[in-house]
């Protein structure tokens, strides 16, 4: 099997939102089959902000991304799932790839730049974050990465910095692309529709965000109230940011052309398209919810998974060490 293989990963913090499906787990799911797959619990990233310093927070939320996973249809029989941590050549190759990329570079990332405004003190790790994010690609060999359009400039900077390697030190990393969906790669919130929906927003902020745990009255309270505009316009390259976000979740949920959904929005009611995509989000995470509440109760079953993830991907991040040092005179 000449599989291309796919790497990513989720941070387990703040509520999984219906934008993290749309943007990146649905396309895993979608394309599980077709590619040879490396599914990861980013940890080690989730320490940049920490939310809690509760050993036992951090813990639970490990637990609810990987149940999350499995339950939004990533399989172990397809699929490798792990957790960053339980893998330390995550954190070997950072320190390497840290001597050979300039700051500069890591001064110019736009995420670094807005998250660390909103902070008091910041910590060497979150400016550090695109490397670490660099490793946990570079280290599995990985062809494509599905993320959502915010990771854009993250990938771009792992090229970059797997080329500056293979120029010092020869051809030893693959460097890979991205694979960014055309649509639906930044689902925005429901109460500011210029801002992307994001985790630990929506844990926060009522109306933010629609986790993916969130019971039927809530997903409805939160699209009903979601903001919009006067203009009744319910063409896609014509609507308002809110009525526009609203049209892409339709799109990508129901799978229907844009055609076909203007043609039955074409009265521009926006409680119409509010009330049905209520429906489709309702009923979109009703199984995932099921099985979500299976796995989550089941306590081996997830330690098992993991833990078999961790030996297979522990086989080839020790491979590209061992090439890594060996090009480097370690
Ligand atoms: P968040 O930014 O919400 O904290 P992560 O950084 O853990 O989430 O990202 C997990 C995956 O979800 C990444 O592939 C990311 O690009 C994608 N993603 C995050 N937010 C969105 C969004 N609003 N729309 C589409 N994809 C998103
Ligand atoms: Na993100």
């Amino acid at each position: 099997k000449n599989k291309k293989r796919v790497f990513s990963g989720v941070q387990p913090t703040g509520q999984m939102h219906i934008g993290n499906y749309v943007g990146a787990l649905s396309l895993w799911v979608e394309n599980q089959k077709k590619y040879d797959n490396i599914f990861c619990i980013v940890d080690l990233h989730a320490l940049t902000i920490p939310e809690s310093i509760e050993p036992q927070y951090l813990r639970k939320k490990v637990k609810q991304v990987a149940a999350l996973y499995l339950a939004c249809g990533i399989e172990p029989e397809q699929s490798t799932i792990f957790v960053q941590s339980h893998v330390p050549q995550h954190s070997e190759l950072t320190w390497l790839l840290n001597c050979v990329t300039p700051i500069g570079w890591l001064e110019r990332m736009t995420q670094f730049k807005s998250k660390s405004k909103k902070l008091e003190s910041v910590g060497t790790g979150l400016f550090d974050y695109p490397v670490l994010m660099a490793s946990d690609i570079l280290l599995y060999k990985t062809d494509l990465v599905p993320v959502g359009e915010d990771q854009k400039q993250h990938i771009e900077i792992t090229r970059d910095i797997a080329q500056r390697f293979n120029h010092l030190y020869g051809e030893v990393l693959k460097v890979p692309e991205e694979l960014i969906r055309k649509s639906g790669a930044r689902i925005m919130s429901f109460d500011d529709p210029e801002a992307k929906m994001s985790k630990s927003t929506g844990e926060n902020k009522k109306r933010h965000a629609i986790g993916l745990l969130d019971s039927p009255e809530t997903i409805r309270e939160t699209i009903m109230s979601a903001t919009t505009d006067s203009n009744r316009e319910t063409r896609f390259d014509y609507a308002s940011p809110g009525i526009l976000n609203m049209l892409t979740l339709y799109q990508v949920l129901t799978g229907q052309s844009r055609a076909e959904i203007e043609s039955h929005f074409s009265d521009g009611k926006y409680g119409k398209l509010k009330k049905e995509l209520v429906e489709v989000v309702i009923e979109t995470l009703k199984p995932i919810q099921k099985k979500y509440n299976r796995i989550i109760n089941e306590e081996t079953y997830l330690d098992d998974v993991l833990k078999e993830g961790e030996e297979k991907a522990t086989e080839i991040a020790v491979d590209t060490m061992d090439n890594v040092k060996k090009s480097m005179g370690l």
